[in-house]
């Protein structure tokens, strides 16, 4: 049922999903500076730029799994600021048996998906509302284009795993049922929208409260 009033909300978020593009850099790289007060990213003196630089380590191992058995690392330019101008970033993804990742999208970027591990029920859905959906397993690779919701969630009898790529250096993410939940919008318009009472809305804002999520 979640799932279904979700989906009806695609259509009016995409409507606001930007299309453009990271700029393409006009040097070598760029290890951001941002100087306290200031919002501008200067770069590094490139005198002082190491191979450390261009070295992230965060997603050897997997991190802690959330509410729905996903445990979710983001390598983009935030954690790791030598993908700063580069255009492309990565995520690491895993699931606990059952685990799932919610519906969500990238803003900013499309993305292709390999399995590493398991057995996961992957999709997206176009703006037309039609899922394209199938189980992909260990070296499968699957695109979600850019801006449009997808989903996953893990089969298989064993923990999955999957490393995303993403054409921007910060792809943006928006789950669904927070954006739409768990953000704050009046109760009185949630009701209206989905033909829910003010307690089903209650339990649903409870649930999916930010913090929740993983
Ligand atoms: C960069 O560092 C070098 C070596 O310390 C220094 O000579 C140069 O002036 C610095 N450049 C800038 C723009 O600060």
């Amino acid at each position: 049922m979640l799932s279904r009033i979700v989906f009806l909300f695609v259509i009016i978020l995409n409507k606001y999903v930007s299309r453009a593009s990271d700029p393409d850099p006009v040097q070598d790289f760029c290890i951001p500076i941002t100087k306290p007060a200031s919002s501008v990213i200067q770069c590094k003196n490139f005198s002082t730029v190491t191979v450390e630089d261009f070295v992230y380590s965060g997603i050897k191992e997997r991190g802690e799994f959330g509410q729905t058995g996903l445990s979710s690392t983001a390598v983009n330019s935030n954690v790791f600021p030598g993908l700063n101008t580069l255009g492309m970033s990565l995520v690491r993804a895993d699931f606990e048996v059952d685990g799932i990742n919610v519906p969500h999208f990238h803003p900013r970027a499309t993305e292709i998906a390999y399995v590493l591990k398991g057995k996961v029920y992957s999709g997206f859905v176009d703006t037309n509302n039609r899922v394209f959906a199938k189980v992909i397993g260990q070296g499968d690779v699957m695109v979600f284009p850019r801006g449009l919701v997808h989903f996953q969630m893990n089969v298989g009898d064993t923990q999955a795993t999957i490393l995303g790529s993403f054409n921007s250096q910060n792809p943006g993410l928006q789950r669904i049922p927070t954006a739409v939940f768990g953000s704050g919008i009046k109760d009185e318009l949630l009701e209206k929208a989905f033909g829910l009472s003010s307690k089903e809305i209650s339990k649903l804002k409870k649930r999916l409260a930010p913090h929740r999520l993983s």
